[in-house]
């Protein structure tokens, strides 16, 4: 692959647009809500804030360097930065797994997100009761034509705007639509926060009970940081290897991680008002967000159009998500097998999409594409990129790295060891801990 050709990132709004867009999805919206209420709320919370902070972080510099430096997708990024240790080719091997088992369960819900798009542009979701809310969620999305359609309407989107290239389908999207985003949901916090019997949502969320946290929790706290994150599976990493020598990438990932995380915990205050208030039971599971949320529209000035402009902005704050995983496979399609990429975004595609059929018709494929992934798939891979950086990339190139801009940057020396120590063993801990084996 020749350096000039490939697609870059246009400047400093541009890369963290694009990171970002990867990492606000239905991660944050859908998944995050989810998991903390399966997990028993406040003190889940905090265990999520350390990860993210702790490790998140550090494990998503490294896959923006580990992708500048090589210029290559996942799986060729560590065969040119080191190759006599064909071990860590493995990353790149788990991280298109894990970008077919995650494709696979997430066009599914970004499939959910579709229907309720389109039932709030025909004024369907307003005069259901809560009830009624929770009944058609589950006839929904217990129902296979519906969810499979809609499935496939998604995957296509996600495969015209990998095609149409990275430059062009991504950046543009981002930049003006994820701040609406942010905008409607910070307005539905306010309508929730209103709403009789909020305080109990509240105390659920802030109020950390220890007495809750056990190891599958903990493991779910790292598997949700990391999915939210989209680290731990080569995305950050292929993204990285389109940002210019120019951007500090330090800086990049802080800001990302700190937008996604605002996004997630304003998607908590904004859902478990409404929770407690319209008595639904907070680990409802993956249907939470989809009955909660409507009945805040219900009761708010504008519901209507709020209901719309929120459902059609979280689909396309899943494209952008899905387009970044579709771009770990069809990279390591083009780059390493040799497909050209408009073929191999069809090959991947198609087979992402047999496989979201399965998630739709068993239930059991999608939690086990759901788990496997955020709490296996992802922590494995941020063990290896973490050592890589850490212990085979070494302390002085990181630094050449993290400073190619042109600056300084400081924390190298907190960040190595994090890189070398702290976030191998914290997640092999948590690992072991949250599968029962310790
Ligand atoms: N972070 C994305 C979200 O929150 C999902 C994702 C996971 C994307 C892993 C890429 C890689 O929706």
């Amino acid at each position: 692959m020749n350096l000039k050709s490939r697609d870059s990132f246009s400047g400093k709004f541009g890369v963290i647009a694009a990171a970002a867009g990867s990492a606000v999805g239905l991660g944050n919206i859908w998944r995050f809500p989810y998991v903390v209420g399966e997990n028993g709320g406040g003190a889940f919370l905090l265990v999520y804030l350390l990860f993210i902070a702790a490790i998140g972080i550090p494990v998503m510099v490294s896959e923006l360097l580990i992708g500048r430096r090589s210029q290559k997708n996942v799986f060729g990024a560590f065969k040119t930065l080191a190759p006599d240790k064909p071990l860590f080719m493995i990353v790149g091997i788990m991280g298109v797994g894990a970008a077919f088992m995650i494709l696979a369960f997430y066009s599914v819900v970004a499939g959910w997100t579709l229907e309720y798009t389109y039932m709030a542009i025909g004024n369907n979701l307003l005069d259901m009761s809560s009830a009624q809310l929770s009944s058609f969620f589950k006839n929904f999305s217990e129902s296979k034509t519906g969810p499979v359609i809609w499935m496939i309407i998604f995957m296509f989107l996600t495969a015209a705007i990998v095609i149409g290239g990275i430059k062009k389908g991504i950046e543009r999207y981002t930049k003006i639509l994820m701040p609406i985003l942010l905008v409607i949901i910070i307005i539905l916090c306010v309508n929730s926060a209103m709403l009789e019997g909020a305080g109990e949502g509240f105390a659920f969320l802030f109020k950390p009970d220890f007495s809750k946290v056990t190891g599958s929790v903990i493991l779910e706290a790292l598997g949700q940081a990391f999915f939210s994150l989209s680290i731990g599976m080569g995305v950050i990493a292929t993204y990285g290897s389109y940002i210019q020598k120019k951007e500090n990438l330090l800086n990049t990932a802080i800001s990302v991680s700190i937008a996604d995380t605002l996004i997630a915990v304003l998607a908590g205050v904004a859902i478990f008002p409404a929770v407690f208030a319209f008595n639904i039971d907070p680990s409802a599971g993956p249907g939470l967000v989809f009955e909660t949320l409507p009945n805040v529209f219900n009761q708010m000035t504008g519901g209507y159009a709020f209901s719309v402009a929120f459902f059609l902005l979280l689909v396309i704050a899943a494209l952008t998500s899905s387009v970044s995983l579709l771009e770990v496979v069809v990279a390591y399609f083009s780059e390493e097998l040799g497909m050209r990429r408009v073929v191999a975004t069809i090959v991947a595609a198609s087979v992402i999409t047999l496989l979201g059929v399965l998630c739709v018709v068993y239930s059991s494929v999608f939690k086990f594409f759901d788990f496997t992934s955020s709490n296996i798939l992802l922590p494995l891979g941020g063990i290896f990129i973490a050592i890589f950086v850490g212990w085979i990339l070494g302390k002085q190139k990181t630094k050449d790295e993290l400073e190619a801009h042109g600056g300084k940057v400081r924390f190298v020396g907190i960040l190595m060891i994090i890189l070398k120590v702290v976030a191998p063993v914290a997640i092999g801990f948590v690992f072991l801990k949250g599968i029962g084996l310790l």
